[in-house]
């Protein structure tokens, strides 16, 4: 935005959240909740971040090369903080938005739209508020007679009657920077928590007959405050609803919603149906006709049409068209899966290539593997990939059928066509349909039969 300038304030130690981590710096969704703050402000010439508490942990998760760092070394109180911004600011007069660095789901056209009415009515400053049924802990709107604002009251200093007020700050704000500055220096910290509050300044401009109007929005999720980890559960569940509802709407069924997770990075086709207790992350695709849960987890995959993965662990994979996985497989990454291939129950497979049409219907692992098309392995095979200290590759031809209990000692090549008796512990390469057979041959003893 031209000419814009934009300060964020994120020096808070996050108290309430009762954590090591900077409160800023726990997520949502995947995202921490000052990437998504200082998202909202991408667009600015200038962009002012205050930081404080474990500033440079702070500092490091920001991934705006613009963004201007200043430190509020002691956490004075937001006006205290705002104060920490003024010796870059010297020479400008013109208007600033001042964010609060824990609500992250502000939208652009509000700002947007603030900064209009702020400018329309020449305002010294204008506030973001909102009606809520239950405003809690956040800081109350006095208004004048006349509707412009009068004073923002701190819910922990506030008498019964002014507890009462359903208008609530936001902690939003568009200031002429001449005037902020200048009522600054006269707030004091004469409150319950002996902080230098930025609200007190709207009590101080209006006191100086300056004007300062309110802004109201009817959304309450887009103002929220993220304080403390139910309010962080409140906003994961926000976004979570959020994405389900545009998944739901593009033709993606999702049965039992509240009990699935999909992260925004994720791009599902139509007619794909998400059984409940399903969580998919991370840069996954899908296509079109997949039946995926209950009880999956899919991670950075792409999946074709029509595949099923019930109660499964899938990530980093690739998978095609018409593949079943599950029930209970685990699919790690680097893995590649051909059409019409089954991994069935209890299987696992790493880096590996399962060709088309091929079959790891029960109990197998799977490791390091080239395994071409058509081929049947059977139940409780393993490939025996590591020595103890390097992984080995276990290649496998097409429509080899692998008997049950096989155990492959890696390195080792079975070729096209092949077959491995049941039980076989496999150590030397097996040629092109020939049969190998590696186990003891059975004996029938007599038994000593008693009495
Ligand atoms: C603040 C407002 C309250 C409003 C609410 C909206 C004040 C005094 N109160 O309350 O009216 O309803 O936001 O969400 O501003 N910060 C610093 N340095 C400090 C103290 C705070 O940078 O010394 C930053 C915090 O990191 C945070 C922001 O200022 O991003 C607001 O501080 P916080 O303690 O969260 O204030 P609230 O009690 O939520
Ligand atoms: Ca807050």
């Amino acid at each position: 935005m031209k000419n814009m300038i934009a300060i964020i304030l994120a020096a808070g130690e996050g108290t309430r959240f009762k954590s090591e981590t900077p409160k800023v710096l726990h997520e949502i969704f995947g995202k921490t909740i000052i990437e998504r703050v200082a998202g909202i402000v991408s667009g600015f010439d200038k962009k002012i971040i205050v930081v404080g508490h474990k500033s440079e942990l702070v500092k490091k998760s920001i991934s705006d090369k613009n963004m201007i760092f200043v430190k509020q070394v002691k956490q004075l109180g937001s006006g205290d903080a705002v104060v920490q911004t003024e010796k870059i600011l010297k020479n400008f007069t013109g208007d600033l938005v001042i964010l609060s660095g824990d609500v992250p789901f502000l939208k652009k056209e509000t700002v947007d739209k603030l900064l209009s009415v702020h400018k329309k009515e020449k305002a010294a400053a204008s506030v973001l508020t909102c009606e809520m049924e239950n405003p809690s802990h956040y800081g109350r709107i006095i208004r004048n007679t006349n509707g412009t604002v009068k004073a923002i009251v701190e819910s922990k200093d506030a008498a019964d009657v002014i507890k009462k007020i359903k208008e609530i700050n936001s902690g939003i704000y568009v200031f002429s920077s001449k005037e902020l500055f200048s009522a600054l220096h006269k707030v004091k910290n004469n409150n319950s928590k002996s902080e230098y509050y930025l609200t007190d300044v709207i009590s101080i401009l209006n006191s100086e007959n300056k004007k300062v109007i309110a802004y109201k929005t009817d959304d309450f999720k887009e103002i929220m405050g993220i304080n403390n980890r139910s309010e962080l559960a409140q906003a994961e569940n926000y976004i979570r609803e959020k994405i389900l509802e545009n998944l739901m709407i593009s033709g993606v069924t999702i049965v039992n919603p509240g009990t699935v997770y999909i992260e925004e990075t994720v791009e599902i086709e139509k007619d794909v149906t998400i059984m409940p207790s399903t969580i998919i992350k991370g840069k996954t695709k899908i296509k079109s006709g997949c039946v995926l849960g209950p009880f999956s987890y899919i991670d950075s995959s792409t999946v074709g049409k029509n595949v099923e993965i019930r109660a499964s662990f899938v990530y980093g994979a690739e998978i095609a068209d018409d593949v079943k996985i599950g029930p209970f497989s685990h699919i790690r990454k680097e893995t590649k899966i051909g059409r019409y291939a089954r991994i069935g129950n209890f299987s696992e497979i790493k880096k590996s290539v399962i060709g088309e049409n091929t079959k790891v219907s029960h109990l197998s692992y799977i490791g390091d593997s080239q395994l071409g098309k058509n081929i049947n392995i059977g139940a409780g095979t393993i490939t025996c990939n590591y020595d103890g200290k390097k992984k080995h590759k276990t290649e496998i031809g097409d429509y080899t059928f692998v008997g049950s209990n096989t155990n492959l000692i890696a390195p080792i090549k079975i070729g096209k066509g092949a077959l491995i008796a049941a039980g076989s512990t496999i150590t030397h390469d097996v040629p092109d349909n020939k049969l190998a057979i590696a186990r003891e041959r059975q004996v029938i003893k007599k038994l000593k039969v008693k009495g």
